[in-house]
């Protein structure tokens, strides 16, 4: 699966990165923001919205539904929504480009109106499973065709009409297929009741909670959830403020940690308590994260991460931690790469099913440039120590690996070779120039 007119880049060993960097707005927030502005009533203004390529993919097809939605410049977005319900089908497909969570956001959200919608995206998304979304909406008396048992992408989604509420448990560790399930159940009549058996990030729970509908989330005793969400809900539109994303920040501070002498500021910096396993395990492995300035933004946890250069020593990351530092092993394994001694990243299957085979892709990248390593089952092994580097990483369209790979570039003895960096724009499109700005030596072969 590749680009087909790829942007090579190189990293190179890099003097001390230094200096501030303001990451944009974090992407799952961005994502909910404009979705639930385009359900709710009224008005929704939103500031610090991440101005990427999947978030503008998931803008685009909420016009589809018949939402308006309007850049007016530095992340900040008016959006005039529909309300529950009133949702069109539209008159084109809809094209998703690379964005998972949009795309099964989205299928949720209009679950339960009697519409249709044809959805695709890239040759990635298209690769990915969207069974494990579509599948549980079918209690709601959803209908889709998809390709083959995974119901690819094209895939055509009939919406049910006079949904009423179910009662379901989501067994996959999924934020997203926890979410379709919340959002389908806004127009459902009656009470949803949904438990899930791993804790995710609850941005949308947050958020519906917010923007007014009657949800209530309780512990369900055996260590996940049970949540209820009571429809028809209404919702209306209100202020939204995006706080930094934490998965972002992941690369600018993993490259600080691991280029000696640095010393870097990231603030504003969402701190969710389901979205920082990767600062807890690298704070376990020594790394010097100063937080500074905690405050809430948005109803959620933020604050200033001052990070400094720091020896490293292999940790063993449970797999109970993998939901909330889920997009960021990728990084972890660089990181680990110029730990001492061995880091084991345990229950990683989530990583198989994301914009490409993480684990395979994170094993080929660590081999290209010499990190001893082994893949044993669903964990992945590494080997810390001096990195060689040198190597050539194919990205297989998948932005994380591209930055991650980068990453190690810039304190790896010899440079690495990025096959393409295009997906990056897909989240964080400033991420060259930030990089730059600290003092990374990136450039063009
Ligand atoms: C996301 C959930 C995660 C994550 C993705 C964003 C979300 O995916 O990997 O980048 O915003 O809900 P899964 O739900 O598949 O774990």
């Amino acid at each position: 699966m590749n680009n087909a007119n790829p942007a090579p880049l190189i990293a190179r060993r890099s003097g001390p990165l230094q200096r501030v960097a303001q990451v944009p707005g974090d992407k799952s927030i961005s994502q909910r923001a404009l979705i639930l502005g385009a359900l709710a009533e009224g008005e929704t203004l939103i500031s610090g919205l991440l101005e990427s390529g999947d978030v503008h993919s998931t803008a685009g097809a909420l016009r589809g539904f018949g939402a308006e939605l309007t850049p007016q410049g530095h992340g900040r977005w008016r959006v005039r929504g529909m309300g529950v319900g009133k949702w069109k089908s539209p008159t084109a497909e809809l094209d998703f480009g690379n964005s998972g969570t949009g795309s099964r956001l989205v299928m949720g959200a209009m679950a339960t109106t009697a519409i249709k919608a044809v959805f695709t995206g890239d040759a990635s998304l298209r690769s990915r499973p969207m069974a494990r979304v579509v599948d549980p909406l079918r209690a709601f008396g959803v209908t889709y065709e998809g390709q083959g048992p995974k119901a690819l992408m094209p895939l055509t989604l009939h919406g049910a009409r006079e949904a009423q509420g179910i009662d379901v448990t989501v067994r996959v560790a999924s934020a997203q297929v926890k979410s379709a399930l919340l959002l389908a159940a806004l127009n459902a009549r009656g009470t949803t009741h949904i438990t899930q058996t791993t804790l995710t990030r609850d941005h949308t729970e947050r958020m519906l909670a917010a923007f007014g509908a009657q949800i209530s989330v309780n512990p369900d005793g055996q260590g996940g959830e049970k949540i209820s969400v009571w429809g028809p809900a209404k919702l209306i539109g209100r202020d939204v403020e995006v706080p930094r994303d934490p998965s972002s920040a992941a690369f600018p501070l993993v490259s600080a940690l691991i280029v000696p002498g640095s010393e870097i500021e990231l603030p504003g910096i969402l701190l969710n308590a389901r979205r920082i396993g990767l600062i807890e395990t690298l704070l376990e492995m020594g790394a010097k994260i100063e937080i500074r300035n905690e405050r809430t933004s948005g109803g959620e946890k933020i604050g200033d991460l001052i990070v400094r250069h720091s020896e490293l020593e292999g940790v063993d990351v449970p797999a109970e931690r993998a939901p909330s530092m889920i997009d960021e092993y990728p990084v972890l394994a660089v990181a680990a790469s110029f730990a001492k001694g061995k880091t084991a990243m345990r229950g990683l299957e989530e990583l198989r099913v994301k914009e490409s085979d993480r684990l395979e892709a994170v094993a080929r990248g660590l081999k290209a440039n010499g990190v001893r390593h082994e893949i044993e089952g669903d964990d992945l092994i590494v080997e810390g120590g001096a990195v060689p580097g040198g190597g050539t990483v194919a990205t297989h369209m998948d932005h994380r690996i591209a930055m991650s790979f980068l990453t190690m570039g810039l304190a790896s003895e010899k440079p690495v070779i990025v096959d393409d960096v295009t997906m990056i724009a897909t989240s964080f499109p400033e991420y060259q120039d930030l990089m730059k700005g600290l003092g990374a030596v990136m450039d063009a072969p």
